[in-house]
């Protein structure tokens, strides 16, 4: 049956590496003989440029009536970019936002890998990236900080913003049992990661936390505050499996968790409700630094596009033989520059994607 898949290249690298994704699902459709359906959309600063607004009720409506949605990057440099002079709800961020909401992506998955190959990239220490890790953030996606309450306005003449961390305790439940049913399928430890020495949303989120615990009697739980947990990432990342944690703690670990495996471009991610559907993109961002040289590493958005054969269409086989292509190709030694070290053979971007896709 054939998929339908949308397809948002958004800003920066974000067009160079969705091209590559797509030229190895191409190659999978080929060998495995199925039939992906492409519609390309816009988001973010290339919507904005287009048609005024980061994300259009077009490209929410043609996503809802897809089987997934494959992504690349959105937004610019913050500082420099006129996207950035534009009220905060026209900003591109704001669509990917919007479309997070909208399709209901309320759990987000961050798998984090030391690759066996990559150890040179680490940025840790040797004793440290030696025993390897293998764990996966999942971050909350749709509450929290960045959906609460916002103001900016003046007080007494003074002038005073607001933004408001709210969760309730359904929001808590349904991502703590994606975590748990995840580490079911993994290691089988949990870490809940919070600020509940200072935080009320915590003091909640650790409660009910534990409450959805007592139906996994497998599964290790452990609370972790925040800060702790940044500390530990470098220290000690062998120890963690699954982590759960809400939106804005989730986003800042999980750039930590990225660079500690050697490169951001590394790092895929899923983005799911409650059905099949989902939104597949690099947990990286847009780069725009190097955006348009072709020297971005497109292995975040190809494992990305496995993530979505395996968590949308149930399609197993693909996803292995995707994710033993990337493996195959950095033990041939070729990397992009971003994860270069001595004696390797350094490749381009689209070079990087041919090559994946020539051992699929
Ligand atoms: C991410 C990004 C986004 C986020 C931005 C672009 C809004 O940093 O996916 O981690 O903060 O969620
Ligand atoms: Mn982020």
């Amino acid at each position: 049956m054939a998929k339908k898949i949308a397809v948002i290249k958004g800003d920066g690298i974000g067009p160079e590496i969705v091209t590559e994704a797509v030229k190895v699902l191409d190659k999978v459709a080929e060998k495995y003989g199925h039939d992906f359906r492409y519609t390309e959309l816009l988001m973010g600063g290339c919507s904005i440029d287009a048609y005024k607004e980061p994300l259009t009720d077009e490209t929410i409506a043609v996503c809802q009536d897809s089987d997934a949605v494959l992504m690349g990057s959105i937004g610019g440099n913050t500082t420099t970019s006129p996207w950035y002079k534009l009220p905060a709800h026209l900003r591109p961020e704001a669509g990917l936002l919007k479309l997070r909401k909208s399709l209901g992506l309320f759990a987000n998955l961050r798998p984090s890998v030391l690759y066996p190959e990559l150890r040179d990239a680490c940025p840790l220490r040797e004793d440290i990236s030696a025993k390897g890790f293998d764990m996966l953030i999942m971050r909350e996606l749709t509450g929290g900080l960045y959906f609460g309450e916002r103001k900016t306005e003046e007080v007494n003449g003074v002038m005073t913003a607001v933004d408001t961390l709210k969760y309730d305790e359904n929001e808590i439940r349904r991502i703590a049992v994606k975590a748990f049913e995840v580490a079911m399928k993994r290691n089988k430890k949990v870490t809940s990661v919070d600020k509940a020495n200072v935080l009320d949303s915590s003091r909640l989120w650790r409660k009910i936390v534990t409450e959805v615990a007592k139906d996994y009697p497998e599964v290790t739980l452990e609370h972790a505050l925040v800060d702790s947990t940044a500390m530990q990432l470098v220290r000690n990342p062998s120890q963690f499996d699954v982590m759960v944690t809400e939106n804005m703690f989730g986003d800042i670990l999980s750039d930590e968790a990225a660079m500690v495996t050697g490169s951001l471009g590394m790092l895929p991610s899923a983005s799911l409700n409650e059905t099949k559907f989902g939104l597949y993109e690099p947990s990286g961002g847009s780069a725009p630094d190097i955006a348009g040289k072709n020297v971005a590493n497109p292995i975040a958005a190809i494992l990305s596009a496995s993530m979505m054969l395996r968590y949308s269409f149930d399609y197993n086989e693909e996803a292995d033989a995707v994710e033993n292509a990337v493996k195959k190709v950095l033990a041939e030694g070729y990397r992009t520059a971003d994860i270069m070290s001595e004696g390797c053979k350094q490749v381009m971007c689209d070079e990087m994607g041919s090559l994946i896709a020539e051992r699929i």
